[in-house]
């Protein structure tokens, strides 16, 4: 079945908007590190570019053409895929992130399986999600229902449960969670 891509629609506009927790990412995600890391649900890599420096090389995968064509090629290699089926081997990245986009995907189980399948062992798993147990986010959750989008929140002890293996960590500051898995 063919789905309406409501990011190609506001993808330009996406682009301009920067990303305003990155130290709350350096310190989560344990950055600098030696090695790469893969953004998933990426989108036009507003995330991985406000992390470019401290990894060698990045990755941004996400389902939708028209925001990885936003993207800066210069910095960023772009990489068309649905975050339930990665195309990259296992063990091979040192981080592995994925910023508000665990709500839009069709299937969160696939997809926490593939992004610990790709991450090495001893490599630190990111998600970065809306908090659904705030005011603000319930409100959102709304909206994005009224505008007929897939989303589907969960809360952070659910994603959690998503993984069976690894060291796990949450923190919770003003209405974003963040999902730390050690593998
Ligand atoms: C709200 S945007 C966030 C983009 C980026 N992470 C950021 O914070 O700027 C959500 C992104 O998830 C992508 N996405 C939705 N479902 C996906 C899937 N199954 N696999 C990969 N990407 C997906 C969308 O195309 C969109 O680019």
């Amino acid at each position: 079945m063919r789905v309406f891509d409501h990011f190609a629609f506001i993808a330009p506009l996406y682009a301009r908007v920067a990303y305003s927790k990155t130290d709350m990412m350096r310190s989560v995600a344990s950055l600098p590190v030696r090695g790469n890391l893969l953004d998933v649900g990426g989108g036009t890599g507003r995330v991985a570019s406000a992390i470019r420096d401290l990894v060698d090389e990045v990755i941004v995968a996400d389902v939708s053409l028209g925001m990885l064509k936003e993207a800066p090629l210069s910095t960023l290699r772009p990489v068309c895929s649905g975050s339930e089926s990665l195309p990259f081997a296992d063990n091979s990245f040192e981080r592995v992130i994925m910023v508000d986009a665990l709500h839009h995907v069709i299937d969160h189980n696939d997809t926490a399986r593939e992004l610990l399948r790709v991450l090495k062992p001893g490599g630190v798993l990111v998600i970065e999600e809306p908090d659904i147990r705030t005011f603000g986010v319930k409100l959102i959750a709304v909206a994005e229902k009224l505008l007929l989008m897939r989303s589907h929140f969960l809360a952070p002890d659910e994603i959690l449960k998503l993984f069976l293996n690894g060291e796990k960590q949450v923190k919770a500051v003003d209405g974003t969670a963040w999902i730390i898995i050690k593998k």
